[in-house]
């Protein structure tokens, strides 16, 4: 389908559409010739309020033409037209914006109008002709522009109707139509899709390997609009940003201070190149939550000691640099670091810093993150390393899955050479990229060049306006002798010299302003003793919600919900969360987040509420798990399920025995990279988790919740690790006790035997 002017409607505001005067003619014959000289779509609005209200509902406006002259009885006390004329160019500078005025009115239109307008039409002089032309001209600059460097070439080349005699095989699309599953397939996806699917031999676009042409263009705007020295893109993931970051910077046997709380994909980074791993430790506070690692594992004393204390540095290498440290910003949760107190406390200890914003992409435009994100403008000193940043524009922006950005800020002194990068780039790069998820990433990078301050804003209210309202539902339940879901947040908040509750908290100032979502000591809402100073604080769009049962101390009630009961019936309702702990689950509010979205929420949230209350039985409220595991859990209502599962994770002190577990780094006995050669090598076996004690696991296990390596490939799972051992057995016999609430375990393969789930992993055999 080729995109045309009539998808960019003209929004028209008048009173005098269709009346017999004067004016009323003269419009109607503009519009005529709008709509059928000139190919336009007209949007009729009457008053300036509908208009903003129009302008602010959809995004494909392409044109503003307001009648500067409604009679009084239209204009309203809240929208006077240069009110609205400033509302639209808050919300978009670029629109044309028209006034339709009369000549001898010119002269006494407003400055503050006239500076921000592209123009005036005159009702009376010009010839309808004319004006709906100037329309059109101003129509049409303003759609060029819209398109960004590669999307707009790739349009371009696409509406050319080339014969294709290049891959990918389906030609344009033609391929699909000679069978009836290709015809589906064609007509699910729509044509444009496949004429966009190019082979890149096609040189009009550039070339993604060598960053030249349109691609080029798009990664340079990508890294002006992100405030990096060097971007590039990445259409497998950030699993593979990580990789190519690490790969250009560590070579075998060489150190790296990595955060315990990382990705899978860091785990592989390290195998690939065979790196020495010595960690960082995060916090985790009493509801088992994952906070930031200390501010002093990064300085110099710190990292010595550790190389120090590590096996597999041997004696004459312990004074070796550093080469690369990495930070998970922000956790799951929402903790994200200061990164110019971060970099302050370096002093030389690494020579690079990797910040992973797989979840972040959107930090560097809302001024509530300040300094909180890896590609900050902080003033450089010399001794700063560079950074790199991988960040899943796919996750958090509006990229297609799998197209993320690896940007780049040089150090003080060390810059990073663009040829000598790309080789690693190279390493994982395809020679048959989708060009689509390369538009997709110029895209998300014009929106938020465009307008991210306005887009952040709006998502940063909307999810404090959900916060405040579940703490005003909770705190107005609560005074009734009832219960209600909660929040991990501040409970009271600093304004004007007074401490508020959260939920009677000013929303303009919760939403634009840094400070009451900084991690201090003496409000310790959030549960991490010693935070330091100005180091970390809450991302606020990233809703921790808890339920009840846990308290901040720690303390398990009598009675209680755990998480992943809520999280089921959400999922039965169609409200799929993002992660489920055991008294808490993570919702992320976005760009895709709308108000009716969030209501959804509450209503569910409500009816579970209604549920439990009535406890009613398990095999209405969860009819396919009461089936798939017959008797087990008749006769059950939902709060006596709730009760039961509450008590077993008291009983069974789960919550300690997961702090316990991670508290541990375990002794290594080869790199993550020995491991893994022992596995191409056939030289492991599956364990039986109750016979893994003293074994060294090959791969990394990882549990979910918290979803950290508890254990990574090359430890060994001895008598200090036996707390590992212990939380890992406390999973296996959860399972057993509660069929159908199997967690995820990454290296955990599942057999049954004797009746029983049974936990496998994969060990190195044992020398002989
Ligand atoms: C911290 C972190 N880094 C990297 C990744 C990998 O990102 P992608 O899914 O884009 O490969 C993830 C994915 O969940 C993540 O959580």
């Amino acid at each position: 389908m080729k995109i045309t002017q009539s998808a960019w409607p003209i929004v028209f505001v008048s009173d005098e559409f269709g009346l017999e005067t004067d004016n009323g003619i003269r419009l109607n014959e503009i519009i005529h010739e709008l709509v059928h000289t000139q190919e336009c779509r007209v949007i009729k609005s009457f008053s300036y309020e509908d208009a903003l209200e129009l302008f602010m509902s959809r995004a494909d406006i392409g044109c503003v033409i307001v009648d500067w002259e409604l009679p009084d009885e239209k204009v309203s006390e809240k929208m006077t037209p240069d009110a609205l004329v400033a509302a639209i160019r808050a919300r978009n500078s670029k629109v044309p914006l028209l006034l339709l005025t009369d000549k001898l009115e010119t002269e006494n239109l407003p400055t503050d109008v006239l500076a921000v307008i592209n123009g005036c039409l005159w009702k009376n002089a010009d010839t309808a002709e004319f004006i709906a032309g100037r329309i059109e001209v101003h129509l049409m600059e303003y759609v060029a522009g819209v398109y960004p460097p590669f999307f707009g070439e790739l349009v371009k080349y696409a509406e050319e109707y080339k014969y294709a005699w290049h891959t990918p095989g389906h030609l344009g699309g033609q391929g699909f139509l000679r069978s009836p599953a290709g015809v589906a397939f064609y007509k699910f996806f729509g044509e444009n899709t496949f004429r966009a699917d190019l082979s890149i031999s096609v040189p009009e676009l550039g070339s993604l390997l060598d960053h030249e042409g349109a691609v080029g263009d798009a990664e340079r705007n990508s890294a002006r609009v992100f405030g990096a020295d060097r971007t590039f893109y990445v259409l497998n993931g950030t699993s593979t940003v990580n990789q190519i970051i690490w790969r250009s910077r560590l070579v075998n046997d060489e150190l790296a201070l990595v955060d315990r709380n990382c990705h899978k994909s860091l785990n592989y980074a390290m195998v690939i190149t065979g790196a020495i791993p010595v960690y960082m430790v995060p916090r985790r506070n009493r509801r088992g939550i994952i906070g930031p690692v200390r501010l002093s594992e990064f300085g110099p004393e710190s990292v010595r000691a550790k190389i120090e204390a590590c096996p597999l540095v041997p004696k004459a290498r312990k004074d070796d640099p550093v080469k690369m440290s990495a930070l998970t910003n922000s956790t799951y949760d929402g903790v994200c670091y200061n990164v110019v107190n971060i970099k302050k406390q370096l002093k030389k200890s690494v020579e690079s810093l990797h910040f992973d914003e797989a979840w972040y992409a959107y930090a560097k435009f809302s001024p509530m993150y300040a300094d909180h994100f890896g590609m900050t403008d902080s003033p450089v000193s010399p001794d700063d390393p560079p950074v790199f940043c991988s960040q899943s524009t796919h996750k958090l922006l509006t990229a297609f899955s799998q197209a993320s950005m690896l940007h780049i800020k040089d150090g003080g002194s060390e810059k990073i050479d663009p040829a000598e990068f790309n080789e690693s780039y190279m390493m994982h790069g395809s020679t048959s990229p989708q060009y689509s998820m390369i538009a997709s990433l110029d895209v998300a990078t014009k929106m938020m060049d465009d307008q991210g301050g306005e887009l952040m804003h709006d998502i940063i209210r909307e999810a404090v306006q959900l916060r405040r309202k579940i703490a005003s539902i909770n705190r107005e339940l609560r005074g009734r002798g009832s219960w209600f879901f909660d929040l991990w947040q501040p409970k009271l908040v600093r304004f004007e010299e007074r401490l508020i509750a959260f939920a009677d908290a000013d929303i303009n100032y919760l939403a634009s302003n840094q400070e009451p979502w900084v991690f201090n000591r003496y409000n310790n809402w959030h549960g991490f003793e010693d935070i330091e100073p100005d180091y970390v604080m809450l991302d606020p769009i990233k809703l921790t919600i808890t339920t009840p049962g846990l308290d901040d101390n720690g303390h398990m009630d009598d009675t209680g919900i755990p998480a992943t009961i809520v999280t089921n019936y959400l999922i039965r309702h169609n409200i799929v969360c993002e992660k489920t702990d055991y008294y808490s689950f993570l919702m992320l509010n976005l760009l895709g987040t709308t108000r009716a979205k969030q209501g959804t929420l509450l209503a569910a949230l409500f009816a579970f509420k209604e549920a439990y209350d009535g406890n009613l039985p398990v095999t209405q409220v969860f009819p396919e798990l009461a089936s798939a595991h017959p008797g087990r859990y008749d006769g059950e209502g939902l709060a006596d399920h709730c009760t039961k599962m509450h008590e077993y994770l008291r009983k069974h002190r789960m919550l300690d025995r997961m702090q316990a577990a991670f508290e541990v780094i375990p002794d290594q006995a080869m790199k993550p990279a020995d491991a893994y050669h022992n596995v191409v090598r056939r030289n492991v076996e599956n364990v039986k988790l109750d016979d893994m004690r003293d074994r060294v696991p090959a791969v990394m296990l990882v549990p979910y919740p918290p979803g950290i390596p508890i254990i990574m490939g090359g430890e060994v799972l001895n008598e200090r690790a036996l707390p590992i051992w212990e939380y890992l057995r406390a999973r296996q016999d959860f399972e057993n006790e509660f069929p159908g609430y199997e967690g995820d375990i990454h290296g955990v393969e599942r057999e049954r035997s004797g009746g029983r789930t049974v936990f496998k992993c994969l060990c190195v055999k044992p020398k002989q």
